[in-house]
């Protein structure tokens, strides 16, 4: 069973600061074509504002923050793209981890880490080790993540977990399916984000969006900052989160 109530199953607490924060970071190439930059430069500019934004979200008491950083189709840019993008994956867990791991934060990895080369997939072995028991902010970081891959693994793994449910599928329930998904272990997100002015998923967490507020801004991801998050956190405050009811209901302070 998972830990967290289902927004479709029940009712979850909401509040004032967004308890999980999820962000789509995009935008970094457009910010270095701008200024007659390589794409790749964008993306270095990128870790500052992860750094930025970590700080911020566990100074705001956010307790789950996750950040997409390469999705399951990224695998289509040109070569040497991506392997900028797994040197700077390389580079920040090196650098950063043990300053994470000062500041009480527990890092953690979802998505197919088997395609990452053998020295990338030590290294987020050894970071999720190192900063595991902390409990002040759990930053996750989804890397050849994509929701569709997360929910045909999740669909193995209840089958490899419980084979009799291929005989009867009427007893799949969605919990069942829940508790196999990558971020089985966390709330659904409260608040989305995303960066660079798309306004689309691209594959992000799809279960767990079901009843996510959607926040996008086009500033793009390099230039993302505290003023930035708290924008996005005012737009969240004033938006009445419903799960199905109407407004009534909840003035009326419906608990189911
Ligand atoms: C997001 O920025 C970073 C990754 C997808 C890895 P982009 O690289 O997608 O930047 P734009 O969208 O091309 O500007
Ligand atoms: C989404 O950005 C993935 C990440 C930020 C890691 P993309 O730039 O890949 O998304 P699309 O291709 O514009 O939908
Ligand atoms: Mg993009």
């Amino acid at each position: 069973m998972p830990r967290f109530p289902s927004s479709t199953r029940e009712v979850p607490a909401t509040g004032g600061v967004p308890r999980h924060v999820a962000i789509i970071m995009d935008g970094n190439g457009r910010w270095a074509t701008s200024r007659h930059l390589p794409r790749v430069a964008g993306h270095a500019r990128g870790v500052d504002a992860v750094r930025r934004t970590v700080e911020a979200c566990a100074r705001a008491g956010v307790e789950y923050l996750t950040l997409f950083a390469f999705s399951s189709e990224n695998w289509r840019r040109p070569a040497d793209e991506v392997s900028v993008l797994m040197r700077l994956f390389i580079t920040a867990l090196e650098r950063e981890v043990g300053k994470l791991s000062d500041n009480g934060i527990r890092l953690r990895v979802v998505g197919d880490t088997s395609r990452f080369e053998p020295r990338l997939q030590e290294l987020i072995g050894q970071a999720e080790a190192r900063t595991a028991a902390n409990s002040r902010l759990t930053l996750t970081v989804a890397a050849n993540y994509g929701g569709r891959w997360d929910l045909v693994q999740a669909t193995r793994a209840l089958l490899a977990a419980r084979p009799e449910l291929a005989a009867e599928p009427s007893r799949i329930a969605e919990d069942d399916i829940a508790a196999h998904l990558a971020m089985a272990w966390a709330p659904e997100p409260d608040l989305f984000i995303r960066t660079g002015g798309e306004q689309r998923i691209s594959n992000f967490l799809l279960w767990q969006l079901a009843y996510t507020e959607l926040y996008f801004t086009d500033t793009w991801w390099p230039d993302f900052d505290q003023a930035e998050l708290e924008r996005a956190f005012e737009s969240f405050r004033a938006r009445e989160r419903r799960f199905g009811r109407t407004s009534a209901q909840l003035a009326a302070g419906a608990q189911a």
